[in-house]
């Protein structure tokens, strides 16, 4: 199976990004029947980020994290979205057969729009960048948190009319979203995001982690009174990085009562301190050689555009593009 997903760096990546993408991505990379390619969306970065250190900075962070965090240059393609431009050529391909309504009705641009905030053409056409990236690869496995979801039905939208307007050329991908962290909430009980400011970042220092985890919302049932830990937050991101068995029982501490909340927000932190320790670690190995990251995204890049080359000429020859013998 090929996989393929791409996630941007505008920022940390924090612990819905970890376990609503990354993690399946290390998992994906285990099975040897896959093949799999990650990389990091700096194009679509630039749809919010608009400072060249920043954007520079954020994209070898975002690197450098993601092999911390376990991907594994010598089974996964690793590479950087920019450093592909057959990517952008397909993106053309694309967006010249694209109805207006497909984009109109995406998330990111309408909600931008309800806000009365003028969008750019860059976020307007977003998705259609994405269904390069995707279709590039004849990817067919994208995990991806349940957000995306739309982006890869769009995708599919798009492939296919492509192949009904010019003969069968791409393959149609489908989301990979696991139910369980499909949409881990923040700090506030909204859905974890850079955009709402509820973040807990992966490589936060414990301190930082345990001060964010004191500052999770909860509502102010005395401690003396049983609580449903079904739709209660601390509970879910607890679940995290419980076993079952720790899940149950603390399920069963909600139940009976008599426990106040701020015990179960010491016991996250503390858990999630030690989940990331080991990735932590493997991060200042990483932080210290930028060199050696910068190599393996070189060689990803070199892996990558071989294969998008591959598909951006069955694309052009589908649609009668011209092209000069190479
Ligand atoms: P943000 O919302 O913070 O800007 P991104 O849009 O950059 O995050 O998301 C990168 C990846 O992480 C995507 O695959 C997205 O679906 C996933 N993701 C982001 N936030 C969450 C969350 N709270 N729960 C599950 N997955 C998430
Ligand atoms: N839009 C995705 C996000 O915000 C990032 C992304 C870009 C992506 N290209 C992709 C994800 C291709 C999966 C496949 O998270």
């Amino acid at each position: 199976m090929r996989v393929l997903s791409g996630i941007q760096p505008s920022g940390r990546f924090h612990w819905g990004n970890y376990f609503g993408a990354i993690r399946q991505y290390i998992q994906l990379q285990e099975d040897p029947q896959n093949e799999v390619f990650y990389f990091i969306a700096n194009l679509h970065a630039l749809t919010s980020v608009r400072n060249r250190e920043q954007l520079e900075q954020y994209t070898l962070d975002a690197a450098i994290d993601l092999l911390a965090l376990g991907v594994d240059p010598d089974r996964a393609v690793l590479f950087v979205q920019s450093d592909v431009p057959e990517v952008c050529q397909l993106f053309w391909l694309l967006l010249a057969i694209t109805p207006m309504g497909l984009l109109e009705r995406c998330v990111a641009y309408k909600e931008k729009r309800a806000q009365g905030l003028p969008a750019d053409a860059g976020l307007f056409t977003y998705p259609i960048l994405q269904a390069a990236d995707i279709l590039a690869y004849d990817a067919e496995l994208v995990p991806v948190g349940e957000d995306q979801k739309q982006h890869i039905e769009v995708t599919r939208d798009v492939a296919a009319k492509f192949n009904h307007l010019f003969g069968e050329t791409f393959v149609l991908p489908r989301a990979y979203v696991l139910p369980e962290a499909a949409k881990v909430p923040g700090i506030d009980g909204q859905k974890m995001s850079k955009s709402y400011g509820n973040t807990i970042e992966v490589f936060d220092d414990p301190a930082t982690v345990r001060k964010k985890c004191m500052r999770i919302v909860t509502d102010s049932r005395p401690i003396e009174e049983p609580k449903d830990p079904e739709g209660d937050h601390l509970f879910q991101l607890y679940s995290l990085f419980a076993t079952p068995q720790e899940r149950e029982e603390l399920a069963a501490t909600y139940r009976r009562g008599g426990f106040g909340y701020a015990e179960v927000k010491r016991a996250l932190a503390q858990k999630a301190a030690e989940f990331f320790a080991p990735a932590r670690e493997r991060r200042q190995e990483l932080a210290a050689q930028p060199q050696r990251v910068r190599q393996i995204l070189a060689d990803g890049a070199a892996t990558a555009r071989r294969k998008a080359h591959e598909v951006l000429t069955r694309a052009q020859v589908a649609a009668g593009v011209f092209r000069s013998p190479s």
